[in-house]
């Protein structure tokens, strides 16, 4: 039996406010169920058309999956909604780009006919669940990765600039810097109001509040002002800093997604739609190099150059690995492609939930850029991964 491939689209994509992660954050006293529940009913609710019944699945990237985040979160969040016992789910990890794994697999379902309508999400509270909470390395695993590097994102950064030092500290603070400039604008454009879903919460002191805004970006960011930061991950003549690299944060994103049939018989104009995705793994030590080999694997999927990419989402885990993936592909730092919106850096990186926030940004620039046709979601994975996804505007 021969079967082609369904087209796949993108429905909607929402998300939370991103907190910092602590005490102080505006997620502290909020579950991480909690966080991702309001986000598939708002999903339900501005998608006339679709009911809960339809959802195939609750597929949900999760890197940190145990205490409220393991027990299966996939499969609680459609329950926690009172949606009844009648929408399966799962829990997926593959570390920051969990989420978008999770797009990643029901995109295949879908395309494959093993589903027609599925919720996508990623969510991460890393206040209460930080990184690396409760891991038990194999004791052999340090050797085979690579060094003890391989465990700590920032040094894997610090390990880029050495290898690679035509990447300097100054280039990685006016990137960030960059990327700040550009999240205020994009923040006070409204460009935020349409994907984020306020959630009322309280606050650690008992205060009510309302989150409907990131707590993590820093408008009026200095070249000065960064340049002054501590170098965390090595004290001398380090160049990662809490300003080039991204947060700790709690939140959470979802997408919704269709057979594109399914989506015309029911009268919804999609997003945008499927077309290419690849994985790839790298040294670990080194591991935000990776979207480079997951994008060319990505582009030569679908039979496109990185010239046919009109827009670039990348996940900023570190100005550095960002800077590497543009050099790479012959893009100056501020290339207008290149995340019109900013990104982690400003916004910050709950770990799985920033795959589904790409998508969602993507969203919302193709609607702004009707002209643009191709889009990629690329990110790098701690253990050395990388994942991108390719998108064509549907709008
Ligand atoms: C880098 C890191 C250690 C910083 O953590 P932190 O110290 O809690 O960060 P903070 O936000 O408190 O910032 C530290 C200091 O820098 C300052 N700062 C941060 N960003 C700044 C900016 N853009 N401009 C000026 N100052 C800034 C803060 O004000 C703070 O100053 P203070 O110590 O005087 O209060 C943490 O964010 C981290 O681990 N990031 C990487 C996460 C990661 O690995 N993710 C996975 C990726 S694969």
């Amino acid at each position: 039996m021969t079967r082609e491939l369904n087209d796949v689209v993108v429905i909607d994509a929402v998300r939370t406010a991103f907190g910092r992660a602590g005490e102080k954050g505006i997620f502290w006293n909020t579950r991480a169920e909690d966080l991702c529940v309001p986000l598939m009913k708002a999903l339900i609710e501005r998608n006339p058309g679709i009911t809960p019944d339809m959802i195939e699945d609750s597929v949900w990237g999760v890197t940190n999956q145990v205490k409220e985040q393991g027990g299966t979160i996939g499969r609680m969040i459609p329950i926690l909604a009172e949606w009844g016992w009648k929408i399966p789910g799962c829990s997926i990890d593959r570390m920051c780009a969990s989420g978008l794994t999770a797009i990643g697999f029901s995109v295949s379902h879908i395309a494959s006919g093993m589903a027609d309508c599925l919720i996508a999400g990623g969510v991460e509270h890393m206040g209460h669940l930080p990184m690396g909470f409760m891991r038990d390395p194999h004791p052999r695993a340090e050797e085979l990765l690579g060094g003890a590097s391989a465990f700590n994102m920032g040094m894997t950064a610090e390990n880029i600039h050495d290898r690679y030092p035509q990447f300097t500290k100054e280039m990685a603070d006016e990137y960030a810097r960059n990327c700040q400039e550009k999240a205020d604008r994009a923040i006070n454009a409204g460009k935020m109001k349409d994907m984020i879903i306020p959630i009322d919460v309280e606050l650690a002191d008992g205060t009510q509040l309302t989150a409907d805004r990131d707590q993590q970006p820093r408008p009026g960011t200095t070249m000065e002002g960064l340049a002054g930061l501590k170098t965390p991950f090595r004290e001398e003549g380090g160049r990662v800093t809490a300003g080039n690299a991204s947060g700790l944060n709690d939140g959470a994103a979802v997408v919704l997604l269709m057979s594109a049939t399914r989506a015309q018989e029911l009268g919804i104009v999609p997003k945008m739609r499927w077309v290419a995705s690849a994985v790839a793994g790298v040294d670990p030590t080194i591991m935000g190099i990776a979207p480079v080999p997951a994008t060319e694997k990505a582009l030569n999927k679908a039979g496109l150059t990185i010239a046919d990419i009109d827009i670039i989402e990348i996940n900023e885990a570190f100005s550095v690995q960002a800077l590497y993936f543009l050099d790479h592909f012959g893009l100056r730092p501020d290339d207008p492609r290149v995340n019109q919106w900013g990104g982690a850096i400003a916004y910050g990186h709950p770990l799985a939930a920033s795959g589904p926030r790409l998508v969602a940004f993507m969203c919302g620039l193709f609607k702004e850029n009707p002209k643009a046709r191709y889009g990629l979601t690329t990110m790098c994975v701690g253990r050395g991964q990388g994942y991108s996804i390719i998108w064509e505007n549907a709008i």
